[in-house]
């Protein structure tokens, strides 16, 4: 590549600078708002101040001090580099399509509502409804009673970033709990057909606290049986080795 050459231009241009300290840095550029408006630059610095340019949309080098404006007629007049900087342009060109090709896809979030501790609420329960792991960011998680809107007692994060595209967001319903009220959480999202409802089944947690409960019955009964194995070993063996004298 004759970014080589560009490199090699900076080192001229740090040459020809003052003794003073001096910082150089360049960037390379790949321009877009959409597929087709791609532009390709080469941005050279030195001291924070842009001395040298190759804009694609102007398919030429642009110097900004009187010595790089001759550093740039040198390239400009240079078809193998003009011609590199046009196969740049090419490939920057194909890095952005497959870019909006992955900006273009949505991923389906994942649900899950439960009940959660109602501290210093003026309501006995709170529910949260938790969407994970979607793209893109724009959503709306939304509550229902029997069908109707609500929108007081209702708190969400924003949409939070999981730092990999995608992203969770969690809304809060404060409410009280009211026999034969239906409860739903309403997610409407780009990668779903239509809005999606789930809903609130407390007979559903109750069971799970039960079968909670349940199993740490199991595991404490196994552990008092274990002890009690070790227990009885240890005072088995003690009577066996203690010395009958
Ligand atoms: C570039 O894309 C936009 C929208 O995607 C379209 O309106 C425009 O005509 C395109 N221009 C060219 C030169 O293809
Ligand atoms: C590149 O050149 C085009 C056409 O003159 C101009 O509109 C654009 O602002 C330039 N880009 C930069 C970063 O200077
Ligand atoms: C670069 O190209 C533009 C547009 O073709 C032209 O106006 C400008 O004078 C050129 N600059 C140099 C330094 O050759
Ligand atoms: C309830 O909210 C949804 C989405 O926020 C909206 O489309 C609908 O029109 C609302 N219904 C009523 C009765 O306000």
């Amino acid at each position: 590549m004759r970014i080589h050459s560009f490199f090699s231009l900076l080192f001229r241009l740090l040459l020809y600078s003052r003794a003073d300290a001096l910082f150089g840095h360049g960037f390379i550029r790949c321009q877009f708002t959409s597929s087709n408006d791609t532009v390709y630059l080469e941005q050279y610095y030195i001291n924070k101040m842009l001395l040298l340019q190759y804009n694609s949309t102007l398919g030429n080098v642009t110097g900004y001090t009187k010595k790089a404006i001759e550093i740039a007629r040198d390239f400009n007049k240079s078809p193998t580099f003009l011609r590199q900087e046009k196969k740049n342009l090419e490939k920057c060109k194909s890095h952005v399509s497959l870019l909006l090709d992955v900006l273009s896809k949505t991923v389906e979030p994942s649900v899950r509502l439960r009940s959660v501790d109602a501290a210093g609420s003026k309501h006995p329960g709170m529910l949260v409804c938790s969407v994970y792991g979607f793209y893109p960011k724009q959503i709306r998680v939304t509550w229902q009673k029997n069908g109707n809107n609500v929108t007081s007692d209702v708190t969400s994060t924003e949409e939070l970033s999981n730092g990999n595209w995608l992203y969770q967001i969690h809304s809060y319903l404060e409410f009280t709990p009211t026999p034969g009220e239906k409860i739903t959480c309403m997610v409407e999202h780009a990668s779903l057909t239509g809005p999606k409802l789930y809903e609130w089944d407390p007979t559903f947690e109750s069971q799970r606290n039960k079968i909670a409960v349940g199993t740490a019955g199991l595991v404490l009964g196994l552990v008092s049986l274990v002890t009690g194995m070790i227990f009885y070993k240890k005072n088995h063996a003690g009577r066996i080795l203690v010395p009958t004298s």
